[in-house]
């Protein structure tokens, strides 16, 4: 079977592979300290080594809970925020039928989320949506002190058991949090929830092969297994090998590290697949919260083809040359669909009648590869054979270790972010949180 792959032969008018070669031995000092546990950030590695080690009991446990959730529940409510939410949907999206919502819900909820805003009309519409809907819910998160999904729990919580009474709502109710600490842990204790770990060494953003990503997908009928064989393969290429030429995680993390010293400085991930785009979504976070510290770090962006070609096509033609693209190029469809011929041809399609939409797809990915490279714009592509769990397994490996591997090379701790504290302090002090006395003053004041 073929694996994913990266071809960078679309990098070379910018920089030569030569120069991505020369990376080697850094990369494989890095992988060293990655695979040793001695690098920065090393006691959140588990994430290694984890497809290959997933419980069969674990498995059995979460495929047991989402039977019983398929069968009682028409909507599964997935409350988390960043990593306690990303990878679940990016893998849902990605293996689901694109008009999901208008399809049979028997013994097949609908997945919907919530927790990952603090928008009022979103929460209201939510709740009202539930009044007239069977529905059960998943609470992540790896803290269990995240103000976005305790907020949305609360209120979720409230209506399920004004609903469905205490007692059954307690039924409808899983809890993904730490093994020992933190608030939700202490709920769901005192409530008597099921409840599954998030591994102390898993960081959020690494956390989708954990329950934090598992349980939800299985609600939402696909094979976590398939899934974590996807990314036991990834795992076990990259054990083998850390060459450049043979290990593709190798190759990506190089050669975007090439681009971005040559001055690109900001890369956008291309799906030209619909389905895609939450994979964008938690690639960004990925990449953005691992590598965006210090002062450095690729600005990852995402754009949808040929959507975007009618909006953002323009800049990337023609715009700052600072970007590079790496694109998610999809070798085969879910689906065949052929264009019909048509008598009168008025819309002048007929020199396509017989031909899949996929060829159409494909040479606009193929026109546009050409024109951003005329324009400036190197290329990195991505192949993946098709689209199932076992790909997007691979895929999320691939974009694990690649991103450990790249944010070594950039010198910063991939499995940290600082950064997020800033904005929570600032809003804790504005909504006078307790203990926080000292930030509300000196913010009221400045304000
Ligand atoms: O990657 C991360 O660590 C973060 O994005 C977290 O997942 C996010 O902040 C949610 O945290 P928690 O799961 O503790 O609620």
């Amino acid at each position: 079977m073929k694996n994913i792959s990266v071809n960078i032969d679309n990098i070379k008018e910018f920089a030569t592979i030569n120069e991505v070669i020369e990376l080697q031995n850094e990369i494989n000092s890095n992988h060293k300290s990655l695979m040793n546990r001695t690098g920065k950030g090393n006691d959140f590695l588990g994430w290694i080594d984890l497809p290959g080690e997933t419980d069969k009991e674990l498995i059995a446990s979460i495929n047991q809970v989402a039977t019983r959730i398929r069968e009682k529940a028409e909507i599964f409510i997935v409350i988390g925020i960043g990593g306690s939410y990303l990878g679940a949907r990016a893998v849902i999206e990605a293996l689901s039928n694109n008009f999901e919502f208008l399809r049979n819900r028997d013994n097949n909820p609908l997945i919907v989320y919530a927790g990952q805003n603090i928008s009022e009309d979103y929460l209201s519409e939510l709740l009202e949506i539930l009044d007239n809907r069977d529905y059960a819910m998943t609470v992540i998160s790896k803290s269990g002190t995240t103000t976005e999904p305790a907020l949305a729990f609360r209120l979720l919580k409230n209506h399920l058991e004004n609903k469905y009474g205490k007692e059954e709502a307690r039924n409808r109710i899983v809890a993904i949090t730490d093994k020992s600490k933190g608030a939700l842990k202490k709920l769901a204790d005192n409530e008597g929830y099921q409840t599954y770990v998030v591994p102390d060494d898993v960081g959020g953003r690494y956390s989708v092969l954990t329950p934090v990503g598992l349980l939800p997908i299985a609600v939402a009928g696909f094979d976590i297994e398939k899934l974590i064989a996807g990314a036991s393969e990834m795992q076990r290429l990259n054990a083998v090998t850390s060459s450049i030429q043979d290990n593709p995680m190798a190759m990506y993390a190089a050669a975007r590290n090439v681009l971005y010293e040559k001055g690109k400085l900001i890369e956008i991930l291309v799906n030209y697949q619909p389905n895609l785009f939450y994979l964008t979504e938690w690639w960004k976070q990925l990449y953005g919260e691992s590598e965006g510290k210090e002062g450095k770090g690729i600005f990852p962006a995402g754009v949808n083809f040929t959507s975007d070609l009618h909006s953002m096509g323009q800049y990337i033609q023609e715009g700052q040359r600072i970007l590079f693209e790496t694109v998610l190029s999809v070798d085969n469809p879910k689906n065949e669909v052929k264009i019909p011929y048509d008598e009168d041809n008025l819309d002048g399609l007929n020199y396509l009648a017989g031909r899949r939409v996929n060829k159409v797809n494909k040479m606009a990915e193929l026109g546009t590869t050409i024109a951003h490279i005329e324009g400036g714009v190197p290329n990195i592509r991505i192949e993946i054979p098709g689209i199932n769990e076992y790909y997007i397994g691979q895929l999320i490996y691939f974009f694990e270790m690649a991103c450990a591997l790249s944010g070594y090379i950039l010198g910063v701790n991939p499995f940290d972010q600082p950064g997020v504290e800033a904005y929570k302090r600032n809003m804790f002090a504005l909504l006078a949180k307790p203990g926080f006395e000292k930030e509300t003053e000196k913010i009221r004041k400045k304000n």
